[in-house]
């Protein structure tokens, strides 16, 4: 069973390598960016609470993400084990997912931190033209990562379960570098 969280700047390739890994380790991805857009399409009760912050590059409440990493990590398939991406996002979600964690009898196996520098990431995003992808939002998303996220980084160095990946680089580099740490524990 694996189960590990991505963290990492907006850019980073969260999403591309965890797409990559879960497929190869046959474990569900799970991405709150992307379940959350998917909730915006569908204009679900979360989807009209989330959208509005998620244009303007700011992160969602932490109540409605709570709720639906807790349902979800409750599924059946992610008993099998699972790749988060772009969760825990700050130090009360960390808490909160290891207080969910010990409740459940289980850890995280490894967190993986993928390093890229500010000016590739703009480059990465502008590229790509997601809806939250224009220079306003990415600087504001980046903003948010300085503060919100970087202190997450140290909560899993504390408790010894960080690792740190080099982001900038090509994809299959990333991700013979992320299976070598992962094959590894
Ligand atoms: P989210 O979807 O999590 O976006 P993000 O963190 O900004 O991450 P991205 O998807 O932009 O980057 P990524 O690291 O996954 O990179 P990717 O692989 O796509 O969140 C969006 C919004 O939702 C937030 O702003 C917030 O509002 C809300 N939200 C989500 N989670 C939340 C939470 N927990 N709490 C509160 N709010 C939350 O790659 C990017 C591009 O780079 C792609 O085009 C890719 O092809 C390219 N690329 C990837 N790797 C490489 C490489 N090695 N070389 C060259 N190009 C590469």
């Amino acid at each position: 069973m694996t189960r590990l969280i991505f963290l990492g700047p907006p850019g980073a390739g969260k999403g591309t390598q965890a797409k990559i890994l879960a497929s190869e380790y046959q474990i569900p991805h799970i991405s709150t960016g992307d379940i959350l857009r998917e909730a915006v399409k569908t204009q679900t009760p979360l989807g009209q609470k989330a959208q509005s912050y998620m244009d303007q590059g700011e992160l969602v409440p932490d109540h409605l993400i709570i709720d639906l990493i807790k349902e979800r990590l409750g599924q059946s398939d992610a008993a099998q084990g699972w790749i988060l991406d772009g969760f825990p996002r700050n130090v009360s979600q960390a808490s909160f997912l290891e207080k969910l964690l010990t409740e459940l009898d289980l850890t995280a196996d490894s967190v993986l931190n993928l390093e890229v520098p500010d000016e590739v990431l703009v480059e990465r995003l502008l590229a790509r033209k997601r809806k939250d992808d224009n220079e306003e939002t990415i600087r504001r998303r980046l903003e948010i990562y300085h503060k919100d996220t970087v202190p997450v980084i140290s909560f899993y160095r504390d408790r010894d379960l960080l690792q740190v990946v080099a982001g900038n680089a090509p994809m299959k580099e990333v991700t013979d570098s992320l299976k070598a740490i992962i094959e590894s524990n």
